[in-house]
């Protein structure tokens, strides 16, 4: 019996948010913001605490600070039921930040990386490739040493029988740089949104992306925001899912992050792909009825009451 369902592997840092600002930030001069609010950051701890919420069994691979930063996202984790006893505390590397500015709709970010771009395969302890059935790799482009070492852990997995599960997110270098003809035959699950894919595959349209990597897959699945999700596989025809869509939108922080829970925790549990897509479709879009990417996840039971309610689905997890 493995004692998880599912290790995520990522990035970790905290969001440092200023709201009602007066004005742009200008060099030279200091404005003030009326509020501001310090918190767990991070789209794979998103991802984490909502597979959690759901009832898979996480925990969660990381490299923080021996700092303060540090020791709130262990007690931010910790708090949401990932278990955090693998989490690594660099002794020369601070925990990262994320200074975010924010203006009504728009956002404007600055982060600092720190210690999670030094974590490599080198500091990770391999007994994870035995005590879970499932690794969640996230953020790539964040994290240098785990891009480099991807294929390696990748490889790990597979010999060790644990399925995998791959979202690169955003390439704040925008250099997108994921070598997918090698990399992706190693993942089992592949979960771009549809403007990355097309990004990594240097295509201008969907169509084009699709033909591009269909050949490297074994299961994908497109993010397309409110258009829903389309599900791959290399010799079947695709399944575009609408979503299930949410016209009161609150924010869409972690949508995405919310549709791998849901698509993961399915997938994990022994449900066919298809199914998975329409319980992702379906945590994507209870994302969208609260505030940032965990508000809607207070428990298993306040999820499927959002679905049944709000969706008029049975959300079977
Ligand atoms: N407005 C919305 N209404 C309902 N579902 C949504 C909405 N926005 C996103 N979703 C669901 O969440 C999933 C992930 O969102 P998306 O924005 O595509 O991902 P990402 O956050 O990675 O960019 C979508 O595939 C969709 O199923
Ligand atoms: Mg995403």
């Amino acid at each position: 019996m493995k004692k998880f369902d599912v290790i995520a592997i990522g990035e970790l840092n905290v969001d440092l948010i200023l709201n009602n600002i007066d004005g742009e930030p200008e060099i030279g001069k200091e404005k003030f913001a009326k509020a501001m609010n310090l918190t767990l950051g991070s789209s794979t701890a998103i991802f984490a605490a909502n597979i959690a919420c759901l009832g898979s069994r996480t925990g969660f691979v990381g490299m923080v600070g021996r700092d303060t930063f540090g020791d709130l996202i262990e007690f931010s984790l910790s708090g949401k039921g990932v278990d955090t006893s693998m989490l690594i505390r660099s002794d020369k590397h601070s925990s990262g930040a994320t200074i975010c500015l924010n203006y009504h709709e728009e956002r404007a970010n600055i982060t600092y990386q720190g210690a999670m771009d030094y974590m490599s395969l080198d500091d990770i302890d391999k007994t994870i490739f035995t005590r879970t059935k499932h690794i969640h790799l996230s953020s790539i482009f964040m994290q240098s040493g785990i891009q480099r070492d991807l294929i390696d852990i990748l490889k790990l997995a597979r010999d060790n029988k644990v399925t995998t599960s791959l979202d690169t997110q955003w390439d704040p270098a925008e250099r997108w740089n994921m070598d997918y003809e090698k990399i992706l035959p190693h993942v089992d699950i592949f979960l771009p949104n549809e403007t990355e894919l097309k990004f990594i595959t240097r295509s201008m349209t969907l169509e084009e992306a699709v033909e591009k990597i269909t050949p490297y897959i074994h299961i994908c699945v497109v993010k397309r925001g409110r258009k829903g999700s389309l599900l791959l596989r290399k010799n079947q025809p695709p399944i575009h899912l609408d979503a299930f869509v949410n016209n009161d939108v609150t924010d869409a922080i972690g949508a995405g992050d919310s549709f791998n829970a849901g698509f993961i925790h399915a997938f994990v549990k022994g449900d066919t792909a298809e199914n998975a897509q329409v319980t992702g479709n379906l945590t994507g879009a209870v994302n969208t009825t609260a505030a940032g990417g965990t508000g809607a996840f207070t428990s298993k039971e306040a999820v499927k009451s959002i679905a049944r309610e709000k969706f008029k689905q049975s959300l079977k997890i």
